[in-house]
């Protein structure tokens, strides 16, 4: 196993209607900006359900926070928040809104331009507000862990960031809320889980057998459940075990003392921000044809993953490593979530210029080898075609 450090202070209060509790959770007297997406908190009952449990607090509202969250919107949320002096933030949705929260959490203590957190991927913010989050939303592990990504428009970019200082405070995860969520959001939330398993699993084998196996639980997991969740979104107990996969998937226990690769979202980045693909079609697209490029420094795990995960094991290496390669396009396609460019009206002309945006953002090598060239790249975009 490699040497690593954990640590994780983000309280989780998981369970129905334990939004109820966010008057103990805020500390005393904070004065609050509640962030928020387009229209389903308000739709959903939840953002009424929030302000009624925070009604003893001086609560300020901000929406509008766009999937893939803008720089720009963002940017108008921490004039907000320095314009009434606010010291707390709540973030209530899914991932776009908890990343931005964290964003402006960082932009709003930013003695720097705040354009350089992304630019510089989190590594010059040195204070944050503190906040919290209410999940409407489980895919992106955004309510554990002190990453996000933000896009902005004008630059073409979506960058990610991190820094141990931008971590929630505490993160309400009631199952419930994902009972209005869409087909395709759910959906969503089951790949971009499964892909954060597989880009922290699916390496080479460090001798890290308890890794493997929590990373395999949430495999065979999401697996089972991520069909029940779509053909009934009001199971509670499907709901349950899928919001609490899509966080442990990304809260850094998984990936704590093995190899990481990353390089299917950083990809998948790339593709958002030019063609405005959702981040989980990005995620289906490329790891197929990632998996199938590399599939030689891969070939332990996969052999792995061929047998634990999908009980592969009659036919040779080479057999066992496509059929599970095989069966992980199957599994996203069965989700209703295509897995070619041209499902999406994409073709061959998309390649250079995410080739030269990758090369713009210095993501030229990528993986858990640092092996991922941008001629790696074009090789698994044309595979994705
Ligand atoms: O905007 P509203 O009206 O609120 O609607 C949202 C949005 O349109 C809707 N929605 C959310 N909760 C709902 C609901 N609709 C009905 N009922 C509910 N309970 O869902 C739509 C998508 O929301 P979004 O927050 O964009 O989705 P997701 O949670 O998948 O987040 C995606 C973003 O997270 C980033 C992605 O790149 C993308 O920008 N990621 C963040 C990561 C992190 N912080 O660690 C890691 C991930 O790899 C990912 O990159
Ligand atoms: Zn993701």
């Amino acid at each position: 196993m490699l040497s690593f450090d954990f640590h994780n202070p983000t309280k989780i209060i998981f369970g129905k209607g334990r939004s109820s509790e966010l008057g103990k959770l805020v500390p005393a007297g904070a004065k609050v900006l509640i962030l928020y997406g387009g229209q389903s908190a308000n739709r959903t009952g939840t953002l009424a359900e929030v302000q009624k449990a925070l009604s003893g607090f001086e609560v300020h509202l901000f929406g509008g926070i766009e999937p893939n969250p803008s720089f720009d919107t963002l940017m108008k949320a921490v004039a907000v928040v320095k314009a009434e002096n606010l010291d707390f933030l709540l973030a209530v949705g899914g991932g776009s809104v908890l990343d931005g929260t964290k964003f402006v959490a960082a932009a709003a203590l930013c003695e720097d331009d705040p354009w350089q957190i992304l630019l510089r991927h989190g590594a010059n913010v040195k204070k944050a507000l503190p906040y919290g989050t209410v999940l409407t939303l489980p895919a992106t592990g955004s309510e554990m862990n002190s990453g996000g990504v933000v896009s902005r428009i004008s630059h073409k970019a979506k960058l990610h960031f991190s820094n141990s200082l931008l971590f929630p405070q505490f993160s309400v995860l009631d199952p419930t809320k994902s009972f209005t969520l869409p087909e395709q959001q759910l959906a969503n939330g089951v790949i971009d889980a499964f892909v954060h398993t597989m880009e922290q699993y699916l390496t080479y084998p460090v001798d890290s057998p308890l890794q493997d196996r929590f990373a395999e639980g949430l495999l065979l997991t999401l697996i089972d459940i991520g069909p029940k969740v779509l053909a009934n979104p009001q199971d509670y107990e499907a709901q349950a075990s899928f919001m609490w996969c899509a966080t442990l998937a990304l809260n850094g226990l998984i990936g704590a003392g093995v190899a990481q690769d990353w390089s299917t979202h950083m990809l998948g980045h790339e593709i958002t921000a030019l063609y405005g693909l959702d981040h989980a079609q990005t995620l289906a697209i490329i790891l197929p044809s990632m998996l199938q490029q590399r599939k030689k420094s891969k070939q332990k795990k996969l052999l792995q993953y061929a047998e634990r995960v999908w009980n592969i094991t009659q036919g040779s290496d080479d057999e066992n490593m496509d059929q599970a390669i095989e069966k992980t396009r199957q599994f996203f396609e069965s989700l209703g979530v295509k897995t070619r460019f041209a499902d999406y009206k994409l073709g061959a002309e998309i390649i250079s210029p995410l080739i030269a945006q990758l090369e713009n953002h210095h993501m030229t090598r990528l993986g858990e080898h640092n092996d991922v060239t941008p001629e790696v790249c074009r090789q698994v975009l044309e595979k994705s075609l």
